[in-house]
């Protein structure tokens, strides 16, 4: 769906005194059809620059885009058909009423014209906004806005969805609302390419991410594998039956073993090495006489991967 080849945006300072910052730096990515794909990374990273790329608002320096096997460069008017995109900023036509702003743009699309009524009403009820359809948006939540954001992006019908930061300043309610709809419009066949500072939601929706900063990718893969990655250490968590057994101390003094921590009558850390340590831990373990009734694996979130990744600790 989406092909960057080498994609590369460079801006001029802007102190005029020539010299360029280098936003995104010989980004070269395919997201195949029907991913949910995440760009995460700090501020500045270029995710902002390498979506308005995608969608053809910027210029790339060098490089290429195409959307859909249209390259956006050379036929940006046929790839805009493909592309539905929300802003990371945008703003909404307060003094229309919702059913109004999404014709408006419907007319704007060069739809159909017979198509068009029919199309927002559609739209109207994928976004759950049934009940705000002849009311003013200046009256609308902001989430209700957001949401009308991402209709007029889709009411196109184009296959692809660019979100930047969709999710940003969304209470949590209006978070789980945003994330239903994305997963509703990913089950009706849509490609979502999506940024978000907010990492526990894009662990839920995505099938794949990117990690990006200082306009290289550091990461890119299905969202599974990349969380495998730096398992060498493994998050574990032994419950035991009745208390009187000094685990965190008998833990503590094992070497591999590190971050131990009482959390009631389980006790949680990181041990090095593989299955076979896990084993040896445990059968000494219940040897000495503890009384272990779990043991368990704890999955590590994105956030922490993340913040493992950008300081260097998983190479
Ligand atoms: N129009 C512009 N002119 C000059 N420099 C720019 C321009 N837009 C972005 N930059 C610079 O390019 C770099 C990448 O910015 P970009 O907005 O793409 O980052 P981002 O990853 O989207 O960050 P954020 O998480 O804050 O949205 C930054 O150093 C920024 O200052
Ligand atoms: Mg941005």
């Amino acid at each position: 769906m989406i092909h960057l080849d080498n994609l590369t945006k460079q801006y001029d300072l802007p102190s005029g005194k020539g010299g360029t910052i280098v936003a995104a730096d010989g980004l070269t990515l395919d997201v195949p059809d029907g991913e949910v794909f995440g760009l995460v990374g700090p501020n500045g990273a270029g995710k902002t620059t390498t979506l308005k790329m995608i969608c053809g608002l910027h210029e790339p320096t060098f490089g290429t885009v195409a959307v859909n096997g249209v390259d956006v460069q050379r036929a940006p008017e046929e790839a805009q058909r493909h592309i539905g995109y929300l802003a990371d900023f945008f703003s909404l036509y307060d003094d229309l009423k919702v059913w109004e702003y999404l014709d408006y743009f419907a007319h704007a699309y060069k739809m159909e014209e017979a198509a068009i009524p029919g199309r927002v009403n559609e739209v109207i009820r994928l976004m759950n906004l049934e009940s705000k359809r002849d009311e003013l948006i200046t009256g609308l939540s902001r989430g209700m806005k957001q949401r009308l954001g991402v209709g007029r992006a889709i009411i196109h019908d184009p296959p692809l969805l660019v979100l930047d930061e969709p999710a940003a300043g969304l209470d949590p309610k209006a978070r789980v609302e945003l994330k239903a709809l994305l997963k509703d419009l990913h089950a009706r066949g849509k490609t979502i390419f999506i940024t978000s500072h907010i990492l526990a939601d894009l662990e839920e929706i995505c099938t794949s991410i990117a990690i990006m900063e200082k306009g290289h990718l550091l990461r890119v893969g299905r969202l599974e594998d990349v969380m495998q990655e730096g398992k060498s250490v493994r998050r574990l968590r032994i419950r035991l039956a009745t208390s009187g057994f000094a685990l965190t101390d008998w833990l503590s003094a094992r070497p591999g073993v590190s971050g131990v921590a009482a959390r009631g009558t389980a006790v949680e850390f990181a041990l090095e090495g593989g299955d076979e340590h896990i084993a040896t831990l445990l059968r000494e373990l219940i040897a000495k006489g503890a009384p272990v009734c779990g043991l368990e694996e704890m999955s590590e979130s994105l956030e922490r991967l993340y913040s493992r990744i950008s300081s260097g600790e998983v190479m």
